[in-house]
C-alpha cells in the first residue's frame, strides 16, 4: 500500500523534477494574511507573488501545506467525525508558477502525474472548466484526450476562485474520479453531484485577476498557477478507500485511540475515534506553532477543538485524560515530515493534558445538566439558549460542543437565545468597568469590542504581522479614516499592550495610502489601542495594515522584564522569603522594582544580588513559557503577583536553573512566575545587568533601579571614563585614586589649620611670647586693633589669646571681611565686673555702621557695615571702657 507519507514525495518530487522549488509548508497562523485566522490552502504563503508585490528567486514552487478549516469563513468543525471527507486539519498539495507556465503545463503536468507517477486509470477521470474557459477545455482535449461529455462546463462560482472578498482571482479546472456505478451519485453540476459517486480531487486555479474593494476586477500583469489537492483525499483513493478516515495515517491514529479506550475502532464509539484523530491533529499542530488555549480569537478555536474531543473521549468511557497519550502515535506517524511536532512534543502533551485534566472537572456536570433540561423539554424543541449559555459560561461548554452533543439527540439550540445572554453579560462587564471610574471615556473601547471582537495579540510569536483595521478613533470618535493624531485597532497585532509593568511597543503601520508611527500601545477591555501619529497620507478603517513592532526597542524592553524576574529572585535568595513585589517598570532603558523589605541594602547585598542576577545570565538557559491553571502554577512554586487576579489559566514563565530549587517541573528552575509579558528567549540575551542603586519608595517598600544590556555597559563605560579622568587629574594609576583622594584630603585638613594658626599668629605680630602692648584707658590695659587677612571666624580665637598675654585688660578687634566689618571684644575676667564687653562692643559696632551685636560680660561679637570708622570705632571703645574706670 502507499502510504500518505509515500503520496507526498512521490507529489513533491514530481514538481521538483520539474523545476519546482520545494517550499515547506508555512505556519498555520498566517503571517501575512489579517483576514485569515488559520492557513486554508496552499496558496496563502504565496498570496504577494501572485499580485506581483513581492518577488523570490523561483518562480515554481511546489509544497505540502498544512491548513486548519475550523473557524473564519471556511469552517468544516461541525461536520467532522460524521462524514467522509471532512477534516479541521489536513494537508493539501499543490504547485504554483509566478508568471511562469499557465494553463498549458499545469494541464499537462497534473495530467502525467495522475496517470503515470499515480497510476490512476485515465477513464476513471473527468473535468470541469469555467463555462467560458474554451481555452481549458481545448487544452484537457488535446493533453488528455477526454471527451466532450467528460469536460464539464460550469457556470458558477464553484469555478471561479476566490482568495477571499479581494485579491488574486481565476477560473479553475477541477479534476474528479468516478468511483463507478455501485455508488449512488452523479457528475458535478447534475442534480446528484451530492452523491459520493463523483469525488473532485483537484482543483488548479488559472490566476490571472484580481479582485478590488469596490467591486471591479482586473486583469494581472501576469498569469499565474495555484493548485490545490487534499492530501487525505488522494490517500483514499490510491488506498483504494471510500473514506479519508481508513487511509493509513489516520488509521493508525483511530487504533492508538482505540487501543488506548480498549474499545473497538469500528464499533459503537467509531464517530468518537474520528473525532479525537482528526482533532488530536488540528490540537497538536496549533500547539507546536505556540498557540495556546484561550478564550479568545486563536485560542478559543484551539479550546473549542480541544474540548469537542475530549467530550468524545469521555464518552468512550476513558478514565483518565486521552488525548495526550495519542501524541506519540502522531509523532510517529507525522514526525518526519513535520519536525515540530517532535519538537513540540512535551509541550503539546502538556497543554492537552492540563486542558483535559480541568475540562473533566466540570464535564461531568454538565452533561448531568444538560440531560436533566432535556428530560424536561418537550420532544424536537431547542435547547434554550439560556441553558447553552449556562453550559458555557460556567462549566465551559463551547456552543459547538453542545450543539455537538444535541446532534446526537436530534435536537438544536436557540443560538439567538445564547447571543443575548452572551450580550446581557458583556453589558454586565462594561457597568462594572465604568463604574470602577477607571477611564471615563473607555466607552468607546466596549462599543468596539462588542461590535468588532478582541484583538488578537500574536506578539509572543512575531514583531511583523498584517492586520486588518477595524476602527480608526480621532479625537475620541471612531473615524472612516485618519490623519495626524489617532488611536488605531486591528484585529490582531504583535504590538505589546502596556501590563504588568511592561510599557507598550512602538513602531509603525503601513497601509496601501498611509503611515503611522506607532508611540505607544495601551489595552481597554481587551481592545489593543496603537496611539500614533498619521505622517504620510491617510489610512482608512477597513484597510489591511503590515505592522512592524521597533525591534531592537522591544528586544530592549525584554531584557528588562526577564532581568525583573531574575532580580526578584535574586532578592528573595538573598535577603529572604519576605520580599514581595510591589511593582515594576519595564522600559526600554531601564528597569524599575519596588518590594517589600525594611531597609537599604548594603553593598555587600546589593553585590551579590548583581553578581547572581550576571551569573544566571550567563547560564544562557532558553526562557520556558506554560499555560496552566493558577492552581497548578502555585504547586510549580509560581510567585503570584499581590492583588492581580487570574483567569481561568495563567502564564508560567520559568528561567535558570538552580540545583534543588524545588521550583518546576523539573524541581531544578530558578525563577517560575505568572506573567503575560514577553521576553527574552535565552538569558544571555540580557547581557548584562548593572544595580543603579536602592532607594525607600514608601513605608516598608524598597525600590531598585538596574540597567541591563547595551545601556549597562554604556553606564559602565561612563564610569570608567569618569574615573580614568579622576585619576588623571590627580596623576595616580585608577586603583590608587581612592587612596589619593584620602591623603589629599587628611593633608588639606592639616595644612587649613597650619594656615589658619600662622594667621593668628601674624595678627599677634610676629608670634613670640613678648607682651602685646595695651594702652593704659584709665587704669586699664585696652588692646585694639584692626586686623588685616583675618577672617570673623578666627576672631574669637584670637581675643583668647590676647587676653591671655595681657593678662589683665579689654581687646577689641576689628577685621574685614568681604568689605564689611567682623568685631569681636575680649574682657578678662577680674575686670568684668567693671567693665562689660557687650557695652564695648555695642559702642564700637555704632561707629561702624551696625547695629546691636551681643554676647556675654567677658565675650562679645557683631558686625558692621564697613571698616571705614575703625579708628571711631576704637575711639567709642575708650570712651566706655574710660566711663567705667
Ligand atoms: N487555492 C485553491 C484551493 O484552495 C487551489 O482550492
Amino acid at each position: 500500500m502507499t502510504s500518505l507519507s509515500d503520496i507526498r514525495s512521490t507529489f513533491l518530487n514530481y514538481y521538483g523534477r520539474n523545476g519546482h522549488e520545494v517550499v515547506a509548508s508555512s505556519p498555520l497562523v498566517p503571517r501575512n494574511d489579517p483576514t485569515l485566522m488559520f492557513t486554508n490552502s496552499g496558496m496563502v504563503q504565496f498570496k504577494n507573488l501572485f499580485t506581483g508585490v513581492e518577488t523570490r528567486d523561483y518562480q515554481r514552487a511546489t509544497t505540502s501545506q498544512k491548513c486548519v478549516r475550523a473557524g473564519g469563513k471556511h469552517n468544516d468543525l461541525d461536520n467532522v467525525g460524521y462524514t467522509a471527507r471532512h477534516h479541521t486539519f489536513f494537508e493539501m498539495l499543490g504547485n504554483f508558477s509566478f508568471g511562469d507556465y499557465f494553463k498549458d503545463e499545469a494541464i499537462a503536468f497534473a495530467w502525467e502525474l495522475l496517470t503515470k507517477d499515480f497510476d490512476l486509470p485515465k477513464d476513471k477521470l473527468l473535468v470541469t472548466v469555467y463555462h467560458t474557459d474554451d481555452e481549458a477545455a481545448d487544452i484537457w482535449k488535446k493533453v488528455a484526450g477526454l471527451s466532450d461529455d467528460r469536460i464539464i462546463r460550469i457556470p458558477t462560482d464553484d469555478n471561479f476562485w476566490r482568495m477571499g472578498p479581494t485579491g488574486p482571482c481565476g477560473p479553475c479546472t477541477e479534476i474528479f474520479y468516478d468511483h463507478g456505478d455501485k455508488i449512488w451519485g452523479g457528475p458535478p453540476g447534475s442534480a446528484e453531484e451530492d452523491g459520493d459517486r463523483f469525488i473532485e480531487i483537484w482543483n488548479l486555479v488559472f490566476m490571472q485577476n484580481e479582485q478590488f474593494e469596490d467591486g471591479t476586477m482586473r486583469p494581472l500583469d501576469m498569469q499565474s498557477i495555484d493548485t490545490g489537492m487534499g492530501l487525505e483525499r488522494i490517500g483514499a483513493l490510491l488506498q483504494g478507500k471510500h473514506d479519508n478516515y481508513d487511509t493509513d495515517l489516520m488509521r493508525a491514529l483511530i487504533e492508538a485511540s482505540a487501543h488506548a479506550t480498549s474499545s473497538d475502532p469500528d464499533g459503537p464509539g467509531k464517530v468518537h475515534h474520528r473525532v479525537i484523530a482528526d482533532h488530536l491533529r488540528a490540537t497538536s499542530f496549533l500547539i507546536a506553532e505556540g498557540v495556546l488555549p484561550s478564550n479568545e480569537g486563536r485560542g478559543y478555536v484551539l479550546r473549542r477543538i480541544m474540548r469537542r474531543a475530549m467530550r468524545h473521549a469521555h464518552q468512550l468511557g476513558a478514565a483518565d485524560p486521552l488525548m495526550h497519550r495519542l501524541v506519540p502515535a502522531l509523532v510517529q506517524e507525522m514526525g518526519a515530515a513535520y519536525p515540530e511536532l517532535g519538537q513540540g512534543k512535551s509541550l503539546i502533551e502538556e497543554t492537552l493534558k492540563n486542558e483535559e485534566v480541568r475540562f473533566r472537572q466540570t464535564l461531568d456536570r454538565g452533561l448531568k445538566l444538560l440531560d436533566d433540561e432535556l428530560a424536561a423539554l418537550a420532544e424536537g424543541v431547542d435547547l434554550p439558549g439560556e441553558t447553552a449559555f449556562k453550559l458555557y459560561d460556567t462549566y465551559g461548554f463551547p456552543l459547538d460542543l453542545t450543539q455537538d452533543a444535541l446532534r446526537e439527540k436530534g435536537r438544536g439550540v436557540n443560538t439567538e437565545g445564547f447571543d443575548t445572554a452572551m450580550a446581557a453579560q458583556k453589558a454586565k462587564a462594561r457597568a462594572a468597568w465604568s463604574g470602577s471610574g477607571e477611564q471615563a471615556d473607555a466607552s468607546v473601547w466596549f462599543d468596539i469590542a462588542e461590535t468588532k471582537g478582541l484583538t488578537d495579540f500574536l506578539g509572543y510569536e512575531t514583531l511583523t504581522a498584517e492586520g486588518q483595521i477595524v476602527s480608526i478613533v480621532v479625537d475620541g470618535s471612531p473615524a472612516d479614516a485618519g490623519t495626524g493624531a489617532v488611536q488605531v485597532v486591528l484585529n490582531q497585532t504583535p504590538f505589546y499592550a502596556e501590563s504588568g509593568g511592561q510599557v507598550g511597543d512602538a513602531g509603525t503601520l503601513k497601509t496601501d495610502t498611509g503611515l503611522v508611527q506607532i508611540a505607544d500601545t495601551k489595552k481597554v477591555a481587551g481592545v489593543f489601542i496603537h496611539i500614533g501619529e498619521v505622517t504620510m497620507g491617510e489610512v482608512r478603517t477597513g484597510q489591511g495594515a503590515v505592522l512592524s513592532v521597533d525591534e531592537d526597542r522591544r528586544a530592549a524592553i525584554e531584557a528588562n522584564h526577564s532581568a525583573t524576574h531574575l532580580l526578584n529572585e535574586a532578592l528573595r535568595e538573598t535577603l529572604g522569603d519576605h520580599i514581595a513585589q510591589r511593582g515594576s517598570l519595564n522600559a526600554p532603558d531601564r528597569l524599575r522594582f519596588d518590594f517589600s523589605h525594611q531597609n537599604g541594602l548594603s553593598d555587600a547585598e546589593m553585590a551579590q544580588v548583581e553578581r547572581d542576577v550576571n551569573r544566571l545570565i550567563r547560564q544562557n538557559t532558553r526562557v520556558e513559557t506554560r499555560i496552566m491553571t493558577p492552581d497548578d502554577a502555585r504547586a510549580l512554586g509560581a510567585q503570584a503577583l499581590f492583588g492581580e487576579k487570574y483567569g481561568e489559566e495563567v502564564r508560567v514563565v520559568s528561567m535558570g536553573t538552580k540545583a534543588d530549587s524545588g521550583k518546576g517541573v523539573d524541581g531544578q528552575t530558578y525563577s517560575l512566575e505568572l506573567c503575560g509579558g514577553t521576553h527574552v528567549d535565552r538569558l544571555g540575551r540580557i547581557g548584562a545587568f548593572v544595580l543603579l542603586g536602592d532607594s525607600a519608595s514608601s513605608a516598608g517598600v524598597r525600590r531598585i533601579e538596574a540597567l541591563t544590556g547595551q545601556a549597562a555597559l554604556d553606564h559602565l563605560t561612563e564610569q570608567g571614563a569618569l574615573l580614568g579622568q579622576a585619576a588623571a587629574a590627580l596623576k595616580v594609576p585608577a586603583g590608587e585614586v581612592a587612596t589619593r583622594v584620602k591623603a589629599l584630603m587628611e593633608e588639606r585638613k592639616a595644612l587649613a589649620n597650619e594656615v589658619a594658626q600662622l594667621r593668628r599668629d601674624a595678627a599677634m605680630g610676629g608670634g613670640g611670647s613678648a607682651a602685646p602692648d595695651g594702652e593704659d584707658v584709665g587704669g586699664v590695659s585696652f588692646l585694639g586693633r584692626v586686623m588685616d587677612g583675618v577672617s570673623g571666624k578666627d576672631l574669637p580665637a584670637l581675643i583668647d589669646q590676647f587676653k591671655d598675654r595681657l593678662g589683665s585688660g579689654v581687646v577689641l578687634l576689628i577685621a574685614d571681611a568681604g568689605g564689611k566689618a567682623a568685631v569681636a571684644c575680649g574682657v578678662t575676667q577680674d575686670l568684668t565686673d567693671r567693665v562689660s564687653a557687650v557695652d564695648v562692643l555695642r559702642a564700637a559696632v555704632a561707629e561702624l555702621g551696625g547695629k546691636g551685636g551681643g554676647g556675654r560680660p567677658d565675650m562679645a561679637q557683631g558686625g558692621g557695615a564697613s571698616t571705614e570708622n575703625a579708628d571711631a570705632a576704637l575711639a567709642a571703645a575708650r570712651t566706655v571702657i574710660g566711663g567705667v574706670a
